[in-house]
């Protein structure tokens, strides 16, 4: 394209396009096979030849006795999850429809932070379900239609089904966090990894009150990103892994004689440098006679040594700055009683993250410290080395508001996914402190939903009835999945499952002594009552899985037309427009 390092524009001359049936058709079809060449590619071991569905490649990664998934990125490492969200996201589409699916988990993910797989693989059953319905020359627009009353009344059958959970119950919190780690790599250390995301949102979680007592009351804020963060350190044992009572940061102390070892230290943090001013602007000066010169130096050594002692009249022991600290500054620092210690470069995240663990205000001017500024709720500084790098410990803090998890464990990857898996476990206990209801799991919450739906569409009239059965016969698909990944009878488990549902929905919904618990056990595959099981999980996971699959549905069916504007041949630009057929043929490596 370029001529000479000229670039050149090349104008699209012949934009592809489809229109009609056939652009649904794609919509659909691209959903189902286009995340699968690319895996194929990758993994190379899935069959071309099987149409597998979007969903139905990260399908295996459901429920307790979930596949794992190794993924070689273009970079060369590897990436060893579980995680929908995760699988996805390394991912190159080609197709905007197979995109938007992509698109689904990273919503999902963002929102809630669990259920990622169920997203896709709802999303993926229910455009599957609407090719019927298209070929039976149902409009799109009757069918986006019964989509959106599906959704309400599904949404009211989740209201109806959950029950209220008590937060500040330790069992109730673990079981419900068990769930989600249960499914995933670090199941093995499940008891441990729940008590680390329990005791990392609980510590984070600030209600209104204690940051501005206004009118806001019982507002809640949970911060995890910012306040609760993950040191992965290879080296040492899963079992190593503890949430600290404060922070830690990568840093050593400036100067090897500073002390290492701190109890009860008054803490002061800085964000301005502890060195002599530099000019705002260039700055030139110039000097004709050498006694001005040395003026200079000294006048620069009495700002350092002013600033210092300012510093040195609160008497704290440590002072961590996000800027330098000069040589001379620690030199008055050693001389300091009691001798401080300097900790230069703090990140300005890490800087907060102390200031809430301490209990600190970090101070811009040092003219401005006041004794209040100052932390004192840390129990013990120390420095540590893990691995080969030094890390500085605030620890057995009073109340900390910010906290550090200290991941350890074999090797990085291990560790990136252990990671993953707790930020899915710490979304989970963050989504119930905020909405504090629970759903039942193991394919309870869908096959309830599916049995009711499915009862409202025998009685509905016209053509909207098949729609509205569509999404019901979609939702059996959870369950279908985790009968079917731990090796069980699905039909004969569902036809159990469907039948309990009507028992519930035939009884008048009062004396339902909760039969719509029933789900299965992901285990053995066989119908469970989940109450006794104790498999429950977060309705707002639940809610906002079907929210986004239906909502997604719908907005690929509204699509009719697909232009694709890249040039004929270009990488890539083919899938835009294939039918099934010839996408499942055209195998050819893109990278
Ligand atoms: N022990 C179990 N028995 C049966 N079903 C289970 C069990 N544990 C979890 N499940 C079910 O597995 C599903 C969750 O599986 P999983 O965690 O693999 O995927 P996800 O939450 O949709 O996505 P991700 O966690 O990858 O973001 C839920 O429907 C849950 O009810
Ligand atoms: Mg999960």
């Amino acid at each position: 394209m370029a001529q000479g390092g000229i670039p050149m524009m090349v104008m699209n001359t012949g934009p592809e396009r489809q229109t009609g049936r056939k652009a649904q058709t794609a919509n659909i079809m691209a959903a189902k096979v286009s995340i699968d060449k690319v895996l194929y590619r990758k993994a190379g071991q899935l069959t071309p030849s099987a149409l597998q569905t979007v969903a139905d490649v990260i399908r295996t990664c459901l429920g307790p006795k979930a596949m794992l998934k190794m993924i070689l990125d273009p970079m060369g490492g590897i990436l060893l999850t579980n995680d929908g969200h995760a699988i996805l996201r390394e991912i190159d589409v080609a197709h905007p429809a197979a995109k938007s699916m992509i698109e689904l988990s990273r919503t999902q993910d963002e929102e809630v932070g669990d259920g990622t797989t169920s997203v896709i693989i709802i999303a993926g059953e229910i455009l599957a379900h609407s090719l019927p319905l298209l070929e039976r020359n149902i409009h799109p627009v009757v069918i986006i239609k019964a989509f959106s009353h599906a959704l309400d009344d599904a949404l009211k059958v989740i209201n109806d089904i959950s029950v209220p959970v008590d937060i500040s119950s330790e069992d109730q919190m673990m079981a419900l966090i068990k769930t989600s780690i249960g499914t995933k790599f670090s199941s093995r250390w499940s008891d441990l990894m729940c008590s680390l995301a329990l005791k990392a949102v609980r510590t984070v979680s600030v209600t209104a009150e204690d940051e501005a007592p206004t009118d806001s009351v019982g507002i809640k804020t949970v911060d995890i990103k910012r306040y609760a963060r993950v040191e992965k350190i290879p080296g040492g044992e899963i079992e190593d892994c503890r949430v600290l009572n404060g922070v830690m940061v990568n840093k050593d102390v400036t100067h090897p004689k500073m002390r290492r070892r701190i109890v009860n230290p008054r803490v002061v943090l800085l964000d301005c440098p502890l060195e002599y001013k530099k000019g705002e602007s260039q700055t030139n000066i110039e000097v004709t006679r050498e006694e001005d010169w040395n003026k200079i130096l000294l006048l620069e050594e009495e700002q350092i040594k002013a600033m210092c002692d300012k510093i040195i009249e609160f008497k704290p022991d440590i002072v961590f700055t996000e800027k330098g600290v000069s040589d001379l500054a620690q030199h008055y620092f050693l001389k300091a009683n009691p001798p401080i210690t300097a900790i230069r470069r703090v990140r300005k995240t890490d800087n907060n993250r102390i200031a809430r663990a301490v209990g600190a205000t970090i101070v811009n001017r040092i003219d401005d410290l006041r004794e209040s500024d100052v932390g004192t709720e840390c129990g013990l500084f120390h420095v540590e080395k893990l691995g080969d790098e030094y890390f500085t410990f605030m620890d057995e803090c009073k109340s900390p508001k910010a906290c550090t998890i200290l991941l350890r464990g074999p090797s990085k990857d291990i560790l990136n996914e252990i990671d993953r898996n707790l930020a899915d476990a710490m979304s989970v206990a963050r989504n119930v402190v905020f909405n504090p209801t629970l759903a039942p799991g193991g394919g309870a919450t869908e096959m309830a939903i599916s049995v009711a739906l499915a009862k409202k569409a025998k009685a509905m009239e016209g053509v909207a009835g098949a729609p509205y059965r569509a999404i019901a016969d979609a939702l059996e698909v959870i369950p279908r999945t985790l009968i079917q990944n731990c090796g069980g009878n699905a039909i004969r488990v569902l036809t159990e499952l469907r039948v309990r549902g009507f028992i519930l929905i035939s009884e008048d919904a009062k004396h339902a002594n909760g039969e719509h618990q029933y789900g299965v056990d992901g285990d053995t595959g066989k119908v469970t009552d989940m109450k006794t099981y104790g498999l429950l999980e977060s309705a707002s996971v639940k809610i906002q899985t079907l929210k986004t699959a239906i909502e997604s549905a719908k907005l690929l069916l509204r699509v009719d037309d697909i232009v694709s504007a890249r040039r004929p041949g270009q990488e890539g630009g083919e899938g835009g427009v294939q039918t099934m057929g010839e996408d499942a043929g055209d195998m050819q490596p893109e990278m």
